[in-house]
């Protein structure tokens, strides 16, 4: 009998792997009927088109809702882990409950993310890389249904495909989205829906092509609290008199980041302060870095956040005599930025590094894992 796991494939220059779908063996699916009222056994599908009727309200309505976690090799390539499948297990029964989406037993979830990461183990990148497998659950409505209510049938699929990390370690500007809301006050900003990021692709295009690597949502009531950026999860860093504090928003906008919760955990146990609290867009210029969280960017060390606001509005930071004067502070030309990272300078903060370096470690079996958030294939 072949052991597990089979090494890598030698078809990828796994050393340049890149955020890309690639086809790989194939996907886990599973399906509900009403009728029978149960999620119906894992089977292993080839093909990566999935069965989907063109009516179905997935397709029509946006009844749909997503999952994103990692898969590693482990040192000595002998043995792969997925970090904390736990965790995206209970995120899709809250996504689910948004979008009227029976919810997945987390044991027939976990099961699904070992299959599908089992049976295309040979596509999980070499241990040294720093490389992993991303692995994409997802839930449909998927039977026709035309009127505005949930149909007879869903489908539930896990996904797997090599990937390096989204932004890379280099630090990225990010721009605060005036012009557009994510999320409603009351709406489905803390679901991992598909309507929450569909919206965004044409003011993130508009900003990378502006020089912007992501982009900040605030709240979408009065703009003046932060919520996330459109790919991830927002941690602001204080030092001050000598202790080093993460601070993450406390927002119903916003979804529940693993990667943060994973890096808040950590921090604390290295005795920083973690506040989870409302951060207002005025509070920016007090933090010495600031950092996306999210399973496909890992953390993101964001350069400066510009806000594209005249001096003269009460929103500018010129408005808070805190602000106003702060040195990470510049304005220019209707708009204004607060600078974390000077341009020029490449390295991500220290915080930033540190953080990094622990989470990875963790994830890929380097450093030892006491918490139990490897859960072995
Ligand atoms: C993830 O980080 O896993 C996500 O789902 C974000 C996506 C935009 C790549």
């Amino acid at each position: 009998m072949a052991s597990f796991p089979p090494p890598p494939v030698n078809t990828i220059d796994w050393s340049n792997v890149g955020f890309r779908v690639r086809e790989v063996n194939g996907h886990i699916e599973s399906h509900y009927s009403v009728s029978t009222g149960v999620w119906s056994p894992l089977t292993f599908v080839t093909d990566p088109y999935i069965r989907l009727h063109g009516m179905s309200p997935a397709l029509n309505y946006g009844q749909q809702a997503y999952e994103g976690l990692k898969a590693f090799r482990l040192p000595g390539d002998d043995r792969i882990a997925v970090f904390r499948p736990d965790r995206n297990a209970a995120r899709l029964q809250h996504s689910a409950a948004f979008i009227s989406i029976p919810p997945v037993p987390a044991d027939l979830f976990l099961a699904a993310v070992r299959a599908a990461v089992a049976l295309n183990a040979e596509y999980v990148p070499p241990h040294e890389t720093g490389a992993a497998m991303y692995v994409r659950p997802q839930i449909y409505g998927s039977s026709a249904q035309l009127g505005l209510s949930p149909p007879e049938e869903y489908t539930f699929c896990v996904y797997v495909l090599p990937t390096g990390v989204y932004h890379g370690t280099h630090p990225v500007r990010a721009v605060i989205m005036d012009e557009f809301d994510r999320a409603a006050p009351n709406g489905t900003g803390s679901a991992k829906v598909g309507g929450n990021y569909a919206p965004v692709l044409r003011w993130s295009e508009r900003a990378r092509g502006e020089g912007y690597g992501i982009t900040l949502h605030l709240d979408s009531r009065v703009h003046e609290e932060v919520d996330e950026f459109s790919t991830s999860g927002f941690i602001g860093v204080k030092e001050e008199g000598g202790k080093r504090t993460l601070v993450v928003p406390d927002s119903k906008a916003v979804i529940d980041s693993v990667t943060s919760e994973s890096v808040q955990r950590i921090a604390e146990g290295w005795g920083w302060g973690v506040e989870k609290r409302v951060i207002k867009y005025a509070e920016l210029p007090t933090f010495k870095e600031v950092l996306a969280a999210g399973t496909a960017a890992a953390l993101v060390p964001i350069r400066s956040i510009t806000r594209r606001v005249p001096k003269t509005s009460p929103q500018s930071l010129a408005a808070n005599p805190s602000a106003k004067d702060h040195p990470r502070v510049t304005f220019e030309d209707g708009q204004e930025t607060v600078t974390y990272i000077p341009e020029g300078v490449e390295d991500a903060g220290e915080a930033c590094l540190a953080l990094l370096a622990e989470l990875k470690g963790i994830q890929s079996g380097k450093l030892e894992d006491t918490r139990g958030w490897r859960f072995g294939v």
